[in-house]
């Protein structure tokens, strides 16, 4: 069976926790896991900026306000498991290895953040590196890589497809505080780049994005690959 490992930013699941997508995530997930075998590492969202707010005025280090995003994380990702019921592991992966071997029960796993200095997206890519996955997915709350921030410069141009190399040129630019916020993480950029894995990046605020992606081969973000066959769409190999 094919494996997919998700990086799906607090961001688009948990915003606040007044306003989440876990039970519309949780279906999708269902839906995607009869083709592929599925891996979720979850984002901390708003929350998590929030508590990393509290530390930092608490007078804490950035390794120790990374900590406690890492903590949210965590708590995101039980979160998406309760919904998820059965068709999810219990247990939430503390570890790559663990991760692994969660894999073998067929089930969807899950985990958040596990190392200070790095973000959910890194987590995803060694993870997705390790595991030998077909694709890794980023669920982010922008609709693609774009030639620069588009916040910052109005003339930044989305990129629809873009080798890996380009992806480290364009991330190289981003801040690495705890929180920090960029499409996606110079670790993640870097070990994509090294394993060639086919990586995409979509709008996740809209969880249908992520069914037809995969299911249909359609989307409107970036597809990061150095040469060869579209990962898109994913089909049954069982
Ligand atoms: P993320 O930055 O990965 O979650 O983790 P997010 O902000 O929800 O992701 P996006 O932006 O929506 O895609 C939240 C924070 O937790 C710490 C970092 O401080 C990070 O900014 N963290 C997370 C780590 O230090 N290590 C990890 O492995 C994961």
């Amino acid at each position: 069976m094919k494996k997919i490992v998700l990086s799906l930013g607090g961001s688009v699941l948990i915003p606040t926790l007044e306003e989440h997508r876990l039970a519309a995530y949780a279906e999708v997930l269902k839906e995607i896991a009869g083709y592929a075998r599925i891996y979720v590492v979850v984002g901390g969202g708003g929350e998590a900026r929030r508590y990393i707010t509290a530390a930092r005025e608490l007078g804490c280090s950035e390794a120790s306000a990374d900590e406690v995003g890492i903590a949210v994380t965590r708590l995101n990702a039980m979160l998406l498991s309760l919904v998820l019921g059965d068709a999810a592991c219990p247990l939430i992966a503390g570890s790559q290895a663990e991760a692994m071997a969660y894999g073998e029960t067929g089930t969807i796993v899950l985990m958040g953040g596990i190392t200070p200095a790095q973000t959910t997206d890194a987590v995803a890519a060694v993870l997705a590196e390790r595991c030998g996955a077909d694709l890794m997915v980023n669920l982010t709350s922008v609709d693609g890589v774009y030639t620069a921030d588009p916040r910052i410069d109005p003339a930044a141009k989305r990129l629809a497809r873009l080798t890996p190399e380009k992806l480290l040129e364009i991330v190289s630019t981003g801040s690495l505080v705890a929180g920090a916020n960029t499409v996606i993480d110079m670790i993640a950029a870097k070990v994509i780049q090294r394993s060639g894995i086919p990586l995409l990046v979509i709008d996740g605020r809209d969880p249908g994005n992520l069914a037809t992606a995969l299911l249909s081969g359609t989307h409107k973000g970036s597809l990061v690959i150095r040469e060869g066959k579209n990962p898109l769409p994913i089909t049954r190999d069982r």
